[in-house]
């Protein structure tokens, strides 16, 4: 049975259940850790390290971790920061965001994250790889925007549980691919979410574009993080 427990981040004292991720406990306590790969609702995989926060001296993702009783965590450090910066910069430097062109821009995370943290060039040497787009009949894959989160893997699923999306090949080869058959069968609603869950550009939903003017979206109306920071909601009973 979980239990009301306090925890500290930044010398801010905090209180949260016993069985709750540090990133959802933080962000109630209205401390925000920055997240992508990250989604509510679905289980946390950590593959994008973006929420690496520092825990008795070791580096460690807040989206995997439960929080314990009085754990000290330190989550804005240069260190921390600068290395959430060089993860952001390396994903702009693998693929290819080209912000202006894409109809996910003031909704993406990458975009966000990267305002946040005030990115111009990447410190790495841009890659521009060529990957094939893959179109279905509600679905377009931008492989050069996939940044393998797998969120889509984890959340978009037939009635019968199938994943409609799947990795293929392994190590700098490694994609997502989308299942011809089972993505024929899905609805348009069902491609909608694999689109809004998709924290860039690499899954859109085919023929209704910029429905939602650029300039009038979510990021571009708010920072990324500014509708938790400092915004507690304590535990949730
Ligand atoms: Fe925690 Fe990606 S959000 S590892």
């Amino acid at each position: 049975m979980s239990e009301v427990i306090k925890f500290i981040i930044d010398g801010k004292e905090c209180i949260g259940q016993s069985d709750q991720y540090l990133l959802e406990a933080a962000a109630n306590n209205g401390v925000y850790i920055p997240a992508l790969c990250n989604y509510p609702g679905i289980k946390p995989k950590g593959s994008c390290r973006v929420c690496t926060v520092r825990i008795n001296g070791k580096l460690i993702t807040a989206c995997t971790t439960k929080i314990t009783d009085n754990m000290v965590v330190e989550n804005k450090s240069d260190e921390l920061e600068d290395m959430r910066k060089s993860i952001l910069e390396l994903m702009f430097a693998e693929g290819n965001h080209f912000c202006a062109a894409c109809e996910k821009s003031g909704n993406c995370e990458l975009q966000a994250l990267s305002y946040r943290y005030r990115i111009t060039v990447p410190r790495f040497p841009y890659l521009y790889p060529v990957r094939p787009i893959e179109v279905n009949k509600y679905l377009l894959k931008e492989q050069n925007r996939c940044i393998l989160c797998k969120r889509c893997i984890r959340a978009i699923k037939n009635e019968q549980g199938k994943s409609i999306f799947a990795f293929k090949d392994r190590g700098y080869k490694v994609s997502i691919t989308i299942d011809t058959e089972l993505a024929a069968e899905i609805s348009e609603e069902l491609a909608q979410k694999a689109m809004d869950i998709c924290p860039v550009g690499a899954i859109i939903k085919k023929r209704i574009g910029f429905a939602v003017p650029i300039g009038m979206r979510k990021f571009d109306k708010a920072e990324i993080g500014k509708d938790i920071e400092g915004k507690t909601q304590g535990v949730v009973l």
